[in-house]
Order: structure tokens, then C-alpha cells, then sequence
């Protein structure tokens, strides 16, 4: 009989100083302050110093840290010639993942761990994705890479590569709080693969490679494609009911919704319906909106009472479609914000580090005797 607790749901496996979530109530804190305060008041800049400091920057200390970051965006030539090799029709994440991996072979000492070096390679990475995304994406579009910008924040920056014109205000400020919202959350699956390899003092590029390969699921952070392929797949307002009615029926789970954690409305979805209305009306996807909108009371009707509510993904697809944001970089955009949460993790996990190792119970067969290869 397994004693094996599947999914290790319930189970704690590190201390963190850096978001608490009370999966009951729908709280979300980094450091102890409200989600809702950062995304109303911060900065994704200021939010990274947060999470990696455990306390808020004063003026001096912000301008140097967004200096420093600033100062990385732009890639090395051997990356950017990797990058021309990618084939057009490979995935983005796929890119990001092989990207970052290679970016340890230009380091000239990819495997120290010393927390400041640690650091210093992370905030590089966490600067240069921007940087390998939208490069790819020139590249598959057979356009010319567009040049980083230092004068620009990690937002402004990320929008102006990808589409080779300034973003308004107001669209720089909708995409920086979607990557406050999606900095740091616990010790979800792809923070966890990060921090297994950084238990083996293993480098941060490996990490920071193993954790794209995990959220690129879709039942991680894959699911924001997923929830916009539903989108087109229903196609209007009208067949929401039948369509969400059918997919429980056949015991399909709907993208956008549960969580492991959360049993109530997940407060990054609350900010991010709010964004997702505003834009979509600004842009005119309403029809998006709207069928979200219908989703979620046809999901609610159906399966709130299994505390199954919209996540972080649900409204984020609505809200990247409305800046413009192909499907395929859905994912990726998670993938920018949360390097931040992998690599204060890793920095978490080396400062008090031992080695994470479960056991798995042994449930096959015992005393089998070998046959060799011509008696088979
Ligand atoms: N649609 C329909 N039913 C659902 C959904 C869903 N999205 N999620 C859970 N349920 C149902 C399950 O079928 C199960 O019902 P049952 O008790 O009748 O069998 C019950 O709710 C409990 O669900 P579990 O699968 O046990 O919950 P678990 O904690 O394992 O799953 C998960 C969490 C994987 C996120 C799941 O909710 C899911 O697959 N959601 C869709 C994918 C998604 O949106 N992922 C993003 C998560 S957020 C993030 O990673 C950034």
C-alpha cells in the first residue's frame, strides 16, 4: 500500500519570506503587503527589490537597482546568434528555456552560488527575457531585431522590443502590474523545480531553465493559452452555457479555473478581471470580456460549492489579447514576472540549503529472477 502523498498537496517543504497566500480567505501578500496595494502603487522594479530584499527600496536604492537591471537588457551576440538558429515555428517558451540554458555557456563562472554572484546572474537573466522573446519573435516574423532601450522601465522596455513602437501609459502600466501579479507565489510547481536544483548547488541558469519547463504546462501556466483557446473555441456569448455544460459533462477541466491552493476567488484574477474589462473596452474586445464574464457565472453556478473559482490565468488571457499580445506569448509573459519569484526562491533556498530529496515507496514486484536475453 503507497503511503505516498500525491501531488505533495498540504505537505511543507520551505520557509519563505517572500509571498503568503491563505488559500481560505483569497489573501495574497508579498512581504506582508497586500497584492492589491502593489498593483495599485508599485512598480514591477520595485517589486523585485521587495522580494529579494524583504523590505521596500527608499528613492536612492530604487534608482540604482532599475540602473542595474536597465544596464542588462540587452543581449550578448552569441545568444542573439543562437537565438537566428531557433526554427520559426518552434514555441516561445521552448526558445526561452533553450536561451536562458545557453547563456550559462557564455558565463565565464555559470556555477558559483555565492548569493551576490547568485544574484547578479539572476537579475541578468530576469533583464535579458524580455530581450530573448522578442527576438525570437523579430526572427520568426523575419522582422530586425529592435534594440533595447535602458531609458525605458522592464515593461516599457519588453513592449517597445516586441512591437518596435512605444507603448502608450497606459498600456506600460497594464502590463507592469500583470507582472507585479505574477511575481512570487508560493511554492507552486515551477518555484519548486527551481528550488530542487538549486538544493543540489546546482547554477542558476539550470534553475532558472528547469522552472520554464515546468510552468510552460498547461496545468501551470500554460493555462492562460488554454483559457484563450477555449475563448475562440466558443466563439460567442451565446454558446457559453451549452459549451461550459458539456465540457463538465465529459469531465474536461476548464482552463482558468482551481486551484491547489486557493478555494476562494484567487485575488490576482480580481485585479485582473477589473484590467481585463477596462482594456477590452479601450480596445474593443468586449466580446472577450463578456464571454469570460459568462464563463465564470456559468462556472460559479456549477462548481463554486467544490471552491473552484477563476485563477490568475483566467482574466490574463483577456487582458494580454487586448495589448496585443500573440496567444503563443501568453505564457511567456508569466515566465518574465516569475523569474523574479524563481530566483528569490533559489537565493531562499541556498542561504539555508539542504539538499531536497523525498523518498517514493517502492509498490513493484521483489525477488524476480533474470532472465537473460535469448530466453525472453
Ligand atoms: N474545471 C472543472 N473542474 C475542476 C477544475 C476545472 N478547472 N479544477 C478542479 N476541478 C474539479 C476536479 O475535477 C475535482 O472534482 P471531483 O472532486 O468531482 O473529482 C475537484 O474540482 C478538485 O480538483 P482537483 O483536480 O483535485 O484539484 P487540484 O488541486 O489537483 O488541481 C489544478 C488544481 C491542476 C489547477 C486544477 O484546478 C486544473 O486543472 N485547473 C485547470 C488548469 C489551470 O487553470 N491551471 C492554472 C492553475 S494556476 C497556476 O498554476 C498559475
Amino acid at each position: 500500500m503507497s503511503t505516498a502523498s500525491k501531488g505533495l498537496e498540504g505537505i511543507v517543504a520551505a520557509d519563505t519570506q517572500m509571498s503568503f497566500i491563505d488559500g481560505e480567505k483569497g489573501v495574497l501578500e508579498y512581504v506582508g503587503i497586500p497584492i492589491d496595494e502593489l498593483a495599485r502603487h508599485s512598480t514591477f522594479e520595485e517589486t523585485v527589490f521587495l522580494l529579494w530584499n524583504r523590505r521596500l527600496p527608499s528613492r536612492t536604492e530604487l534608482e540604482s537597482f532599475q540602473r542595474e537591471m536597465r544596464s542588462e537588457y540587452d543581449l550578448p551576440a552569441p545568444i542573439e546568434k543562437i537565438i537566428e538558429t531557433f526554427p520559426a515555428g518552434a514555441q516561445p517558451m521552448h526558445a526561452l528555456r533553450t536561451a536562458v540554458s545557453a547563456m550559462g555557456m557564455f558565463d565565464p563562472d555559470p556555477n558559483s552560488v555565492d548569493p551576490a554572484q547568485y544574484r547578479r546572474k539572476a537579475l541578468s537573466i530576469l533583464a535579458k527575457a524580455p530581450a530573448i522573446i522578442a527576438a525570437f519573435d523579430a526572427r520568426r516574423n523575419g522582422r530586425l531585431v529592435t534594440r533595447a532601450d535602458p531609458s525605458l522601465s522592464f515593461a516599457a522596455n519588453f513592449l517597445w522590443m516586441l512591437n518596435g513602437k512605444r507603448p502608450t501609459p497606459a498600456m506600460e502600466r497594464a502590463f507592469d502590474v500583470c507582472m507585479i501579479l505574477h511575481a512570487d507565489h508560493g511554492l507552486n510547481a515551477s518555484t519548486f523545480t527551481a528550488r530542487v536544483i538549486a538544493s543540489t548547488l546546482s547554477d542558476v541558469y539550470s534553475a532558472m531553465a528547469g522552472a520554464i519547463g515546468a510552468l510552460r504546462g498547461p496545468l501551470h501556466g500554460g493555462a492562460n493559452e488554454g483559457v484563450m483557446t477555449m475563448l475562440n473555441e466558443i466563439g460567442s456569448v451565446e454558446k457559453v452555457d451549452a459549451w461550459v455544460e458539456d465540457a463538465l459533462r465529459n469531465k474536461k477541466k476548464i482552463m482558468g479555473f482551481g486551484h491547489r491552493v486557493y478555494r476562494a476567488y484567487d485575488p490576482r484574477a480580481t485585479y485582473l478581471k477589473t484590467l481585463a474589462e477596462q482594456l477590452s473596452k479601450d480596445t474593443g474586445n468586449e466580446r472577450l470580456f463578456e464571454m469570460s464574464r459568462r464563463i465564470e457565472t456559468a462556472m460559479l453556478n456549477a462548481v463554486a460549492a467544490k471552491g473552484i473559482y477563476p485563477n490568475v490565468d483566467f482574466y490574463s488571457a483577456t487582458t494580454y489579447h487586448s495589448l496585443g499580445l500573440k496567444l503563443d506569448l501568453f505564457t511567456p509573459m508569466f515566465a518574465l514576472s516569475r523569474i523574479s519569484g524563481w530566483a528569490g526562491h533559489c537565493l531562499e533556498q541556498l542561504a539555508a540549503n539542504r539538499l531536497i530529496r523525498p523518498d517514493a515507496d517502492y509498490v513493484g514486484p521483489h525477488d524476480v529472477a533474470y532472465t537473460p536475453l535469448a530466453a525472453r
